[in-house]
């Protein structure tokens, strides 16, 4: 039985898609269908397609009664929008059905993990957060009649309901269920806590995977575990997080761990720590393992501290993905490339080599957004430069700049410039490798966003950008002088 607030919902979205024209949406960055939407949820390859779902309030552009949205693909970058798949209509979570993910049954069917948050009602009115299951075939799903299925009696003494939020299933070797959730204390500080399960429905609590201590910000949110090259790697979105020197300068960021898994204890050992994104707008991301062996992370293309629709914007959606990413180890650190699939959407090659970059300089057709940059920039003639700066979605009054000084070997991504009329963070630096003033950058720019690929990957820098749509331009200058190489597309699919 479908219920009335899933049904409402359902219409709603319908009705509303179609008042939104795609040229009021990003060209090839994930959108919710309608109203708000922040981390993608479920995450999966289900039934020859990805799934992706989403926490979404349908109603309007703000944070809500978390539903879930959900969306197909069979590419990665085409999605197609299905009806809403959960909605807050049980007492367990009258609150929203915050987030989780996705696992396939023995049986074909399609398992989901959520948070269901009701109210506690009475002075302090606090959330209490307890683990809920609704089972389905890729469309429609059905909430467990024994839900919630874990609470309070599951937790270890010192944690509470209060935070208890945001389960990550999936299946061992063994076909056993697994689940990592989070939780805090009163110190506020993350713990993840590891439950298995032989059919998926009843959990026993095995142990606690990682405690931390106060050192990676506060309640740790919106967890992934999975094996790479070996190694446990545990991804999760601390609150509130203390920078260390260029490292977890968002408040609230990732934090991506490798280390040791002991499956009888259910301990994690972790062993390297390293932000995920060093740009502006990026949290909670989501891993699926694609049919081909590839991991592919997506992550919400936003900051919580940045995200309030400013009044004056008449969009009807809010809240965009990141370009789904290729993750991979490479000499024990994560790095990150755009999925191979985003190729198929280039057209109108332009290349330039040994460009002399010094004053000012635009290059003929070199332009365009949606658009890809690929540059190679080096000192000229062996003789150091001072700065170099590249201006993307640039229009009169706007631009967006990426820039990078060789002495201190930072790269800095500005958007103050970008349309945006707000007083938030516009600006993020990042220190990469010092290579004696040559540098990689993989840039893809859609309609509201930046997403910048340092030296084939190692690093990462995603921003969200205000600019008019027409603001095309791009230009280049140094202080100094810069040999560069250029390859430009189009990213519009050939339209
Ligand atoms: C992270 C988060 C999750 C929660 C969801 C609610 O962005 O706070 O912890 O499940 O958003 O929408």
């Amino acid at each position: 039985m479908i219920s009335q607030s899933l049904l409402f919902a359902r219409a709603f979205e319908h009705q509303a898609e179609a008042a939104i024209p795609a040229s009021a949406r990003p060209v090839f960055h994930f959108t919710p269908r309608t109203g708000w939407m922040n981390d993608p949820n479920g995450f999966s390859y289900y039934k020859g397609q990805y799934h992706l779902f989403y926490q979404y309030y349908p109603y309007r552009t703000e944070w809500n009664s978390m539903h879930w949205g959900h969306a197909v693909s069979d590419d990665l970058l085409h999605w197609t929008y299905l009806p809403a798949a959960l909605a807050p209509d049980e007492p367990y979570d009258s609150f929203g059905c915050f987030s989780g993910s996705a696992v396939t049954m023995d049986d074909g069917r399609q398992l989901l993990m959520y948070t269901g948050v009701r109210k506690t009602g009475g002075d302090e009115d606090r959330d209490h957060q307890t683990q809920c299951l609704a089972i389905g075939d890729g469309v429609n799903y059905v909430k467990y009649a024994g839900n919630p299925v874990l609470d309070e009696k599951d937790l270890p003494e010192g944690l509470s309901c209060h935070d208890f939020r945001d389960p990550h299933i999936w299946r061992d070797e063994d076909g056993r269920y697994n689940c990592i959730a989070g939780s805090c204390g009163k110190d506020r500080y993350g713990v993840m806590l590891l439950f298995r399960s032989e059919d998926g429905f009843s959990w026993k609590r095995v142990g606690t995977l990682i405690r931390d201590n106060g050192r990676f910000g506060r309640m740790w949110e919106c967890p992934d575990f999975f094996m790479m090259d070996g190694k446990a790697v545990l991804i999760v979105s601390p609150q509130d997080m203390l920078p260390e020197g260029y490292e977890y300068q968002n408040g609230n960021g990732t934090l991506a761990q490798t280390g040791t898994f002991d499956e009888e204890t259910g301990m994690f050992t972790p062993e390297t720590q390293q932000a995920l994104d060093y740009g502006i707008d990026f949290y909670a991301p989501q891993t699926l393992l694609a049919p081909d062996g590839r991991r592919i992370m997506i992550a919400w293309m936003q900051n919580w501290d940045t995200c309030r629709p400013p009044s004056y914007d008449e969009r009807k959606w809010f809240g965009q993905m990141t370009i789904p990413r290729e993750l991979f180890l490479r000499d024990g650190k994560f790095c990150q490339r755009p999925v191979r699939e985003l190729e198929s959407l280039r057209s109108g090659r332009v290349e330039y080599r040994d460009v002399t970059v010094s004053s000012r300089r635009v290059l003929p057709g070199v332009e365009g957004r949606p658009v890809e940059l690929n540059l190679h920039i080096r000192p000229a003639d062996g003789r150091t430069y001072y700065k170099f700066s590249l201006h993307i979605a640039e229009g009169e009054q706007a631009y967006t700049e990426v820039s990078y000084r060789p002495h201190e070997s930072v790269l800095k991504l500005d958007r103050t410039f970008s349309g945006s009329r707000r007083a938030f963070i516009h600006q993020r630096r990042c220190l990469v490798k010092d290579r004696q003033g040559e540098l990689d950058l993989r840039i893809i720019v859609d309609r509201f966003s930046v997403e910048v690929f340092v030296n084939d990957g190692e690093q990462t820098m995603t921003a969200t950008i205000f600019t008019d749509p027409g603001a095309a331009g791009i230009s280049f200058e140094a202080d100094g002088e810069v040999r560069m190489d250029v390859i430009r597309y189009a990213l519009d699919g050939g339209k």
